[in-house]
């Protein structure tokens, strides 16, 4: 398996794995988000591709894209409250249904820190819905802590 930066005429099938990711969250947490996957939301791959503080990564098996990550550079000054902060952040993850559970993501975990570590940044950073046990599950497995919390209340 390879783990590379994605090319541009590989953004369709990045989008049929973006749309398993919507489908999720749909079913898990459906007040928040809307069914479907809107051509806004199809034509947002190309918006992530084009901007210089995003890279696409792809995990590649036998020539067919079976992973992606959105890998964002973050870099907020400082302020009164908090020094200044320069990161990479994790905004979409996942592997094809019909790949999981062989490695796959703990490759692409991989690429990405080797990849944040020759770009200078010393922290990645991630979140997920709550519902998402899998994830979390993945996530923790890969090394990675929770240091901050979003709660609700239903009423
Ligand atoms: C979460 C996800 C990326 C994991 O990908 P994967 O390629 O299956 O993960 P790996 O095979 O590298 O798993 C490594 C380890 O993580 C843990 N793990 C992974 N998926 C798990 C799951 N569903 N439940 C429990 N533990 C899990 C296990 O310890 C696993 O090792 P093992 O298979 O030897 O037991 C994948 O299930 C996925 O894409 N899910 C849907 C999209 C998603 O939730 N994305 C992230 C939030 S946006």
């Amino acid at each position: 398996m390879e783990i590379r930066f994605a090319q541009e005429e590989e953004l369709d099938r990045v989008n049929e794995l973006r749309k398993q990711v919507n489908d999720l969250h749909v079913a898990g947490k459906p007040e928040v988000f809307k069914p479907g996957f809107c051509d806004e939301l199809r034509n947002y791959v190309h918006a992530i591709y084009n901007d210089p503080e995003q890279r696409i990564a792809v995990a590649a098996e036998k020539g067919a894209i079976c992973g992606f990550a959105v890998l964002h550079h973050i870099h907020k000054p400082e302020n009164p409250f908090m020094y200044e902060r320069d990161f990479l952040d994790i905004d979409e993850f996942c592997v094809d249904e019909a790949y999981r559970r062989q490695g796959v993501a703990s490759a692409m975990i991989r690429f990405i820190r080797d990849f944040a570590k020759e770009q200078g940044y010393h922290r990645i950073e991630l979140n997920m819905w709550e519902f998402n046990e899998g994830a979390l599950a993945f996530y923790e497995a890969a090394g990675f802590t929770t240091f901050r919390r979003y709660m609700e209340m239903m009423i």
